[in-house]
C-alpha cells in the first residue's frame, strides 16, 4: 500500500461545479483501481491523499501532476504502509472554504470531519494530514 499527500492550487477558472463534476469521475476510476482518499479545497487550494496500490498511486500521480486545472503540485508525504487510513473506496470532498474562520472551532471541525472517514491504522499520516490542513486554512 502507498500513500501520497500533496498539495496545489487550482487555476481560478476552476469553478465549484467543474471541480465536483471532476470528482465524480474520479470516484468512479478510484474504485476501479482500488483507490481511497481524500481532498481538501481551500481558499484555491487544494490538499489530496491518494492510497492505493505503489503502481496505481505513482500512475494517478504522475496524471494528477499534469493536469492543467492546478499547478504548483508539490509533494508533502509518500509512505508505504499495510493498510489503508481511508475507509471508502473512492475520494471523500471537503469544501473548507468560508468554514473555520473561528479559531476556537477549527480543532473540533477538523475532528469531525475525520472521524467519518478514517481506520485507526496510519494515525501517523493522519496526523500529518491534519497539520497541513491546519496549516492551509491558517
Ligand atoms: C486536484 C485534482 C485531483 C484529482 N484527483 C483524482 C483522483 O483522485 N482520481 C482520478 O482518477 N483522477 C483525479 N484527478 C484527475 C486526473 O488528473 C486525470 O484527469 C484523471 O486521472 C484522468 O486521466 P486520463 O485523462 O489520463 O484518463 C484529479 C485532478 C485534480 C486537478
Amino acid at each position: 500500500m502507498q500513500t501520497i499527500i500533496y498539495k496545489s492550487k487550482a487555476i481560478d477558472s476552476f469553478t465549484r461545479e467543474e471541480i465536483i463534476r471532476m470528482l465524480n469521475r474520479s470516484k468512479r476510476r478510484n474504485k476501479k483501481h482500488g483507490v481511497t482518499g481524500c481532498i481538501f479545497y481551500h481558499n484555491n487550494h487544494f490538499i489530496q491523499l491518494i492510497e492505493g496500490e505503489e503502481n496505481e498511486i505513482h500512475q494517478l500521480y504522475d496524471n494528477i501532476k499534469e493536469d492543467d486545472r492546478h499547478s504548483q503540485v508539490e509533494l508533502l508525504l509518500e509512505k508505504k504502509s499495510n493498510e489503508r487510513s481511508m475507509l471508502d473506496w473512492s475520494m471523500a470532498y471537503y469544501d473548507l472554504s468560508g468554514k473555520l474562520a473561528e479559531q476556537g472551532h477549527r480543532r473540533l471541525l477538523l475532528e469531525s470531519l475525520f472521524v467519518e472517514n478514517l481506520t485507526n491504522s496510519n494515525q501517523d499520516v493522519v496526523e500529518f494530514l491534519k497539520s497541513e490542513i491546519t496549516k492551509l486554512i491558517g
